[in-house]
């Protein structure tokens, strides 16, 4: 088991107290804290000891650490707590060596879901529907989170499930030869265009509805004419989305959707009669399961005999079930869903599937304010343009002063737009809803993408004018204040990737990397004011070296953290 270095010291801490107290470890573990940085890294209260041991706890406080002996460990009392410090040796040597031998594995663990399986149902757009915020948030959430199970030992089947079966398709196909333009068949814009004015007509015109009901009706029984238009809608907005994914180095183990369950519902739908049963509700067909006053049933089939997104999820669950045998089924997706998949969990439960309880919703809150020059349309890829547009401005100018030195002007300032999308939705808590500001997400100072791709090309460039990567250093030379923060920075990667893992929530990780960016920033400047303080100070090789090596493992953590969010990371900016 490869255990962090935090934990390590933590268990050992815990071993010894509970040694002490004659009690078992794990009972201690849970009860060491991080400690308040002023007096130490590991913190154990002793008030809950008080009343059996009849004395004040500061008292039974210093007592403990009295008797305290743990190797790589200072241990004081202060006050009614026992703190220890890790002993800046071997401690900084076992950080800095764990990242650098790691390299951008750093914060993976590949033994701890060794053999488990995670389905995660994340992207999932609507064909011929204008794609929406939730679309952009699940992308990034859900391709983080794949990339924190795979870096924690995972198999990852990751499913994007299309919105490619249901009425929609309909208005599209009687809205294309109303308003559709033949030589744009192939152009996804149009086609959300035509679905847009249908959606409309529709509304209004309860004939043109009908014939838009008619046509979906025509897909679910097979009908070949209406399922050749049907494949051809959904392979022309495909086109368009695989070029978003690849544009993000997005790569989805399966791109399926709700159409693959088209003839496979009524199974489902018997399995659920048999038990709990179904109902007809006003010409429908319900779950038949007691409901909540108010709440609305599970629909399985309307009364003109189509089928719903429940029914399909019900199919799905099942098949995903059958197909992975998976630990965790991940449900990616906004949290105005909340419902729906309450109830489909809850469907599973009624049946009598023992994993209903391993499916899981991971909703997230809405994106306010977001939309680009072109107009309203928040179109991931046009977010995507427009970032990189910004950026590029920007890079053009530094170039042209000098200040940086690229030979590809383009291809960096796409990589800095997606830095700044990217982080900028990843940083929020993943249930709070925020507003979208161009200005902040693309702002090189501040809590931004940029400004971390920034701080790990300022390491990597640190490097390549102090020489490389240095092979010896001396880790009992890295004694400043600055130096020691760094390095209790760059320990938290492994037990953050596996509490973003655990709680769903990327946030933990990219607000790591904030403060491994600023820990390394006040290292940086410390030099300014002092030149013994610089990291490639003069005249002292070894010190020079250590400095580099903690470079280098800073560089090492960021890029691994960068990665593990999507965010590429440019050597030079
Ligand atoms: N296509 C749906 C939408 O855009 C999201 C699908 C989420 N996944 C699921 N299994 N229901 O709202």
């Amino acid at each position: 088991m490869s255990t962090s270095v935090y934990s390590r010291y933590r268990a050992a801490f815990a071993q010894a107290l509970a040694g002490a107290l004659g009690v078992p470890a794990a009972d201690i573990e849970p009860q060491v804290k991080p400690a308040d940085p002023a007096h130490g890294d590991l913190s154990f209260a002793t008030f809950p000891l008080a009343k059996a041991q009849k004395k004040a706890p500061p008292a039974i406080a210093a007592q403990l650490a009295q008797a305290l002996q743990v190797p790589g460990l200072e241990v004081k009392a202060v006050g009614p707590y026992v703190n220890a410090r890790f002993l800046p040796l071997p401690f900084t040597q076992e950080v800095i060596d764990g990242v650098r031998l790691a390299g951008l594995a750093y914060g993976s663990d590949a033994e701890d879901g060794k053999g488990k399986t995670v389905v995660i149902d994340y992207s999932s757009p609507n064909i011929a529907k204008p794609i929406g915020f939730h679309h952009i948030r699940t992308t990034f959430l859900g391709h983080c989170i794949a990339n924190l199970y795979r870096a924690l030992g995972w198999r990852v089947e990751g499913i994007n499930y299309l919105g490619d079966w249901g009425k929609q398709f309909g208005l599209v196909a009687v809205g294309f030869q109303e308003f559709g333009k033949e030589e744009l068949r192939e152009d996804m814009a149009h086609l959300v265009q035509v679905y847009v004015q249908a959606n409309k007509r529709a509304g209004e015109d309860p004939a043109f509805d009908e014939k838009a009901r008619e046509f979906f009706r025509r897909m679910e029984a097979g009908d070949t004419e209406a399922m050749k238009l049907w494949n051809q809608f959904r392979e022309t907005s495909l086109k368009g989305f695989k070029r978003v994914y690849a544009r993000m180095g997005i790569d989805f183990e399966h791109i399926e959707g709700e159409s693959r369950y088209q003839g496979k519902m009524d199974a489902v739908i018997d399995q659920i009669a048999k038990k709990p049963g179904v109902k007809e509700s006003q010409g429908a067909i319900i779950v038949d399961m007691p409901y909540a006053d108010g709440e609305p049933p599970v629909l399985l089939k309307k009364n003109d005999g189509s089928t719903l997104y429940a029914t399909r999820d019900l199919a799905a669950a099942e098949d995903r079930h059958a197909r992975f045998n998976f630990d965790k089924s991940l449900y990616v997706v906004a949290q105005d869903q909340a419902l729906h998949f309450r109830q489909v969990f809850r469907t599973l439960k009624e049946m009598g599937q023992p994993w209903a309880d391993k499916c899981v919703h991971v909703p997230f809150g809405r994106i306010h304010g977001m939309s680009t020059r072109k107009g309203q349309v928040v179109e991931l890829d046009q977010v995507l343009d427009e970032a990189k547009e910004r950026v590029l401005q920007r890079v053009k100018e530094n170039v042209a002063q000098g200040n940086l030195e690229t030979t590809d002007a383009e291809a960096l300032s796409e990589q800095i737009g997606l830095g700044a999308i990217v982080f900028g939705d990843l940083k929020h808590n993943r249930a709070s809803d925020y507003t979208f500001d161009w200005d902040e997400v693309t702002s090189l100072e501040g809590h931004t993408g940029p400004y971390l791709q920034y701080a790990h090309a300022r390491s990597a460039n640190v490097l390549r004018k102090g020489g490389g990567v240095p092979t010896a250093y001396d880790p009992a030379l890295l004694t400043l204040p600055e130096e020691q923060a760094l390095v209790r920075e760059l320990m938290r990667l492994p037990d953050t990737v596996k509490a973003a893992a655990e709680q769903y929530e990327p946030s933990l990780v990219a607000r790591l990397l904030l403060d491994v960016a600023a820990a390394y920033s006040r290292y940086y400047t410390a030099g300014n004011k002092d030149r013994d303080k610089r990291i490639l100070v003069e005249g002292n090789d070894a010190v020079r070296a250590a400095r580099l090596a903690l470079t280098d493992a800073t560089r090492i953590t960021l890029a691994a953290g960068l990665t593990l969010l999507g965010i590429p990371t440019p050597e030079n900016m």
